[in-house]
């Protein structure tokens, strides 16, 4: 028996690029704020999302593997990478088993939900996977600008892509599981219509507090301002997810934290550290401001990058401040706030300290998923060959003026 299915399997595996094929040509729906919202709410329709998600889910997990396999051969063929290959195709297979079946069965729908779930745990550990597969390549192939800027471009798209599968995921076995939500009986699936960002701004900075008092033995204080240009007497709130705000903010909290502790001689008289919150007719946007010292302008365009980034292995013995890992802190935070058409922004003054400002769409109409698609422009990115600079490169020789000098 177990045969027979290790047979069937293999065989359903081999198929895989054929339906890789099929669902990338197809380009992926990015679904606004207020349609989340409707799947949900009044009118949630099980069926209508099961239809909706059987087609979906593989345009964008084909759409993504055909990146993958866009990467550089020596990157893709890391063990690590192939062990996230082989998850994207097993799910792949998974949920296209249900292309045939009847969305008025329940069992169906019941299955359905299971299998979501699954996927979901199979995929857990996506990114410390990967990056381990870039940590393997970088060990043995070292770095080079046109490999960094291809992990650079493809880690941004599939993350991105991850983050709107799992979205996607999330919502349906969520609202569909039966259950509500005892701690947030008002959201709608992970989403909070009435979402108070101040309330998430507390949560964020008391987690990063715990980490910062158990490793430092001191943490800075938090003031936080809001400016309500609706209504100044109103907390400000917008309709999002608040796991990935408090992500986004847990993980700007641990850098100021760690920042402003290391800039004053491990925490004696240590500055607060500045939240304001403001909303206007478009933008709600979140600075948090610390006086950690900074970071020198030259560095600030390798923050986001996950080459430089990439911590090496932990070695054995070796103690690391739980306050930073991997180095993904910054660019994942700002895939998420990009993920519904909003940004982060790094702004430091070396000597002083770092403001990093979250901007995102204040209106839910506006909060549209910002998806990857693969298509001629995404495959010419991978393409491309690294010319010469067309900016002189000052020489580290002092210049041998003799030879300008005029004969007398
Ligand atoms: N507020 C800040 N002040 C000074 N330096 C900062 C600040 N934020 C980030 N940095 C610098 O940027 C680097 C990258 O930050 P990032 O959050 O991406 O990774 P990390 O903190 O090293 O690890 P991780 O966040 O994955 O645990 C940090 O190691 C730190 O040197
Ligand atoms: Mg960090």
């Amino acid at each position: 028996m177990k045969f027979v299915r290790f047979i069937m399997q293999n065989s359903a595996l081999a198929s895989v690029p054929k339906h890789i094929e099929h669902f990338s040509k197809f380009s992926p729906s990015p679904l606004s704020m207020k349609q989340f919202l409707d799947f949900g709410s009044t009118n949630a329709c099980e069926k209508t999302s099961f239809v909706f998600l059987r087609q979906e889910l593989p345009v964008r997990l084909s759409n993504i593997m055909k990146e993958i396999n866009l990467l550089p051969d020596r990157l893709l063929t890391t063990p690590s990478v192939q062990m996230v290959h082989g998850w994207y195709a097993q799910s792949l297979m998974e949920i296209l088993e249900f292309l045939d079946k009847s969305p008025t069965d329940h069992r169906v729908l019941g299955d359905f939900v299971e299998t979501l779930v699954n996927i979901r745990n199979r995929h857990n550990d996506v990114v410390p996977t990967m990056a381990q597969g870039v940590i393997e390549y970088k060990e043995a192939f070292g770095q080079d600008p046109l490999t960094n800027q291809n992990i650079q471009y493809f880690l941004d798209r599939f993350y991105t892509s991850r983050i709107s599968i799992r979205m996607l995921i999330n919502q349906h076995t969520l609202i569909f599981d039966g259950a509500t939500n005892p701690v947030h009986p008002n959201t709608i699936g992970s989403i909070d219509p009435h979402c108070e960002v101040a309330d998430v701004v507390k949560d964020a900075y008391e987690s990063a507090k715990m980490l910062c008092d158990q490793y430092y033995l001191s943490s800075p204080d938090l003031v936080l301002r809001e400016h309500n240009i609706n209504n100044m007497n109103l907390p400000i709130s917008i309709v999002y997810v608040p796991s990935h705000l408090y992500h986004m903010l847990f993980e700007l909290f641990k850098n100021a934290m760690r920042a402003t502790i290391e800039n004053h001689n491990e925490g004696t008289n240590l500055p607060p550290i500045e939240v304001m919150v403001a909303i206007g007719g478009e933008d709600l946007s979140i600075k948090m401001s610390d006086r950690g010292g900074g970071v020198p302008f030259r560095k600030m365009e390798n923050l986001f990058s996950y080459m430089y980034s990439t911590a090496p292995t932990p070695q054995i013995g070796q103690q690391r401040t739980p306050l930073a890992g991997f180095g993904y802190g910054l660019p994942i935070t700002r895939l998420y706030a990009r993920y519904f058409q909003g940004d982060l922004q790094l702004y430091s003054m070396e000597g002083y300290g770092t403001d990093a400002v979250i901007h995102l769409k204040a209106l839910s109409t506006d909060s549209v998923e910002r998806l990857p698609v693969y298509n001629k422009t995404a495959l010419r990115n991978y393409k491309v060959s690294q010319g010469a600079d067309d900016w002189c490169v000052p020489s580290r020789e002092p210049l041998d003026l003799a030879g300008f000098r005029l004969a007398k």
